[in-house]
């Protein structure tokens, strides 16, 4: 990493400029899982939930360049992310739920730890940033928990599977 470029004319932390690259790697990653998680939805027959799992990698795509356009605007170089070890395959529907609730819960603590970096720096202007992520993770993983609620109050005997495909697909947020 050459450290004169990613730190050109910036009030950023050569700290805060690293973690910031990182988290947009990680979004590009969890983009890519969603991505591999609706493919293997609409595989199997699960099309509402291939739907929600797209919406779901579109978001992530949206907060990837929410953090790269951020590192941009405070003069510091944002890195175009490798996505590397995406899985593309999955045992069923609920290993693919409790793993998206697991992905959520585990970007929650990382923006946790970026916020308390920026107040241990005393980057308030980074603090303010990460709040939209911290309010955001929220509604993930609420979204997250509640696709496992659906799962298990429908359950799969009959038509179960079917049932719970729909309405993992209501959950699509509407325009
Ligand atoms: Fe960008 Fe679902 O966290």
């Amino acid at each position: 990493m050459e450290t004169s470029i990613i730190r050109k004319n910036t009030s950023l932390s050569e700290e805060i400029i690293t973690v910031l690259n990182q988290q947009i790697a990680v979004e590009a990653h969890s983009s890519a899982t969603y991505l591999a998680m609706s493919s293997w939805c609409h595989l199997k027959g699960y099309i509402k939930s291939g739907e929600f799992f797209r919406h779901q990698s579109e978001e992530e795509t949206v907060h990837k360049m929410k953090l790269f356009d951020y590192i941009l605007d405070m003069g510091a170089q944002a890195l175009a992310p490798e996505v590397q070890n995406v899985n593309n395959y999955f045992d069923d529907l609920k290993s693919i739920l409790d793993n998206f609730l697991e992905m959520e819960i585990s970007i929650t603590n990382r923006f946790n730890k970026i916020a308390k970096k920026c107040l241990e720096s005393g980057d308030f202007q980074t603090f303010s940033f990460v709040q939209w992520f911290l309010d955001e993770q929220k509604e993930e993983e609420d979204t997250a928990r509640r696709t496992i609620e659906i799962y298990e109050l429908i359950g799969i005997e009959l038509d179960g599977l079917y049932q719970i495909d729909k309405a993992i697909g209501k959950l699509i947020p509407q325009p």
